[in-house]
């Protein structure tokens, strides 16, 4: 388990199924999530879960997301890690929407970030994100991301096209911000 301050990142369960399949059909949670388009069926979402196991090394990390108090409210993962590149892109969701602006997401992500950075020894962290979605990108500021390519009508969601963000953030950076060891934002238990 990885220790944040406000949230700690774990194994992803089987028992966590129900909650992923209730938010990944969620349009709420979902608008701003370029992997989500469609709705997804149990099947689909039990796939899913069933590969995360394997996922448990330099090349896929995926964990869920829990407050200090045990509650499942999300996911994080890194994908196309490039060892060559020491870089890797950042995917989040807080599907729990009655936890949503209230830092849980930053912290996820610093402790996340701590991680990648100090323990898989990754230089830099990319993500993209639709630029409508503005408590994403104010959380991505927190945590060190600068706006680096903005991909114009880049995506079709909701009848309209919209421009999407690149955003990345390197090791100097980060530590620049919240310190230069693992100790900083996150704890490896
Ligand atoms: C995006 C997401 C990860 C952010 O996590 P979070 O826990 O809600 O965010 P945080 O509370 O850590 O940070 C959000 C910041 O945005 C601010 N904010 C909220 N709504 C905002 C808005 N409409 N405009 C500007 N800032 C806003 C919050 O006040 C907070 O800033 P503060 O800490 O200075 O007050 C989470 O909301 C989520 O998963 N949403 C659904 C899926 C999604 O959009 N994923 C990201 C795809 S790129």
């Amino acid at each position: 388990m990885l220790e944040g301050k406000l949230t700690n990142l774990r194994s992803i369960e089987q028992t966590d199924q129900e909650r992923f399949f209730a938010w990944v059909n969620d349009v709420e949670v979902t608008q701003h999530l370029s992997s989500v388009r469609y709705p997804v069926s149990r099947a689909d979402e039990q796939r899913w879960i069933d590969d995360a196991p394997r996922n448990g090394f330099f090349g896929g990390v995926r964990f869920a997301v829990e407050t200090k108090t045990g509650e499942h409210i999300g996911t994080i993962n890194l994908h196309r890690t490039h060892v060559e590149d020491r870089k890797a892109g950042l995917g989040i969701m807080i599907g729990a929407k009655n936890h949503w602006s209230q830092g849980f997401g930053t912290d996820a992500i610093i402790t996340l970030l701590s991680f990648a950075f100090h323990e898989m020894n990754l230089h830099r962290v990319w993500l993209q994100v639709f630029d409508d979605n503005e408590r994403a990108i104010a959380c991505y500021r927190h945590c060190g991301f600068r706006t680096e390519v903005r991909l114009r009508q880049e995506i079709y969601r909701a009848g309209r096209y919209c421009d999407v963000l690149t955003m990345g953030v390197l090791r100097d950076e980060f530590e620049a911000l919240h310190g230069a060891t693992v100790a900083a934002g996150a704890e490896a238990q």
